[in-house]
């Protein structure tokens, strides 16, 4: 038996404007015009998982969205957060409810928000990687090739290959190191024995919780109160109480850069996180002079730039490099160079979030 989980609880600070504290990036329609990042992924995994077998772990506050945009999705199939606690908390707790009804199964983690261009390779990868993980106690990663110094990503230094399947090689992990500093991260791109982590993990229910209780085992101890409490009228009660002092961490930093027995199965299926702005170049039309333009502008000597602004006429005169946002109630003008620190505005905005 085969279960999706899609985390669909972050934020996205880094496409303020547009993603805002109440609409976060995973509802943005950045790729595809019609559908929102989150809805593209809920129909990939759909090919391989039905749809009564697909979860998705949010907060409370992206409740009501989640169910008006996912309307296939059964309702008990939202898992609800009842505040922020980060990754680890979201998988744990989300192992603990899908084990009560799926019981055994292998679950595949994804984010809510990535783009994925090979549909066809990707669900190919997917399938090895849960033929892998489906017979042992391990814990899989699908490695992405890395092309720069990227220090907002996880790396995975790959060890012995273990075995091939039709094609894909299968690699042990040596270890794993999330968000390094630039210079390591330079360093780990010379090596040329590492890769990025996508995101998405593939394991057995079974191996990620025993994968809690050797390294996170405080939160261990909590799962199992919301385990006990599960199916009574209490649940509620004790998961709020529980999250209320649950360790805040990623599963990254929680788990993966301390666990044994991870393997990873390198995968190019067009991947893309869409971190920030600049990532628009890569989905969206790029004109003559090197501006993505979503809206209408008009520009003398402008060049290398992203303007957001489906609602107004923008006009610029002699800029170039800029990232231009404009929403009904705030506007972005920023140096692409520094598109990275858009998430650090947010943290000096109070009620404009
Ligand atoms: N339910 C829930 N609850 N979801 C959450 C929470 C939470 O508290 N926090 C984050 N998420 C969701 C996000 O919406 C996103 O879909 C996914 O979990 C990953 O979180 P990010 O915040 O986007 O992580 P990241 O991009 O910094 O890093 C992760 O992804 C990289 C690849 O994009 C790590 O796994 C890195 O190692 C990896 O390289
Ligand atoms: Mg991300």
């Amino acid at each position: 038996m085969i279960t999706a989980l899609i985390m669909a609880g972050g934020e996205g600070t880094r496409f303020w404007p547009l993603s805002r504290k109440d609409h976060p990036k995973q509802f943005l329609k950045l790729n595809d015009d019609q559908k929102t990042m989150l809805q593209e992924t809920v129909e990939r995994i759909n090919e391989l998982v039905p749809l009564e077998q697909i979860f998705i772990a949010t907060n409370k506050a992206y409740q009501k969205a989640i169910k008006k945009q996912l309307d296939g999705i059964p309702e008990e199939n939202i898992i609800v957060e009842p505040m922020k606690r980060n990754t680890a908390a979201c998988i744990g707790l989300s192992s603990v409810m899908i084990e009560d009804k799926y019981p055994g199964s292998t679950m595949i983690v994804l984010p809510a928000d990535h783009l994925i261009k090979d549909q066809k390779r990707f669900l190919d990868i997917l399938r090895k990687s849960i033929m892998t993980a489906a017979t042992g106690n391990n814990l899989v990663t699908i490695g992405i090739e890395p092309t720069h110094p990227e220090t907002g990503y996880g790396y995975i230094h790959f060890g012995d290959k273990l075995h091939t399947i039709d094609g894909d090689q299968v690699f042990e992990v040596k270890n794993f190191t999330e968000k390094p500093d630039l210079n390591t991260a330079k360093e780990f791109l010379e090596e040329g024995t590492y890769l990025w982590n996508s995101g998405m993990f593939i394991w057995r229910l079974s191996s990620i919780l025993s994968n809690i209780e050797i390294h996170l085992p405080e939160m261990y101890e909590s799962l199992q109160r919301i385990k006990g409490a599960l199916g009574t009228n209490l649940a509620e009660k004790v998961i709020r109480d529980e999250f209320e002092n649950m360790q805040s961490v990623s599963i990254d930093y929680g788990i993966m850069e301390k666990a044994d027995g991870i393997f990873v199965i390198p995968g190019s299926f067009g991947w893309d996180d869409l971190g920030s702005w600049p990532a628009l170049e890569r989905v969206k039309k790029v004109d003559a002079d090197g501006n993505v333009v979503i809206g209408k502008h008009y520009g003398i000597d402008t060049t290398n730039s992203i303007i957001h602004s489906p609602n107004k006429v923008v006009t610029t005169i002699g800029l170039d490099d800029v990232v231009i946002v404009d929403t009904e109630d705030a506007i972005l003008i920023c140096d692409k160079k520094r598109a990275q620190e858009v998430k650090e505005i947010r943290n000096i905005l109070t009620d404009e979030g």
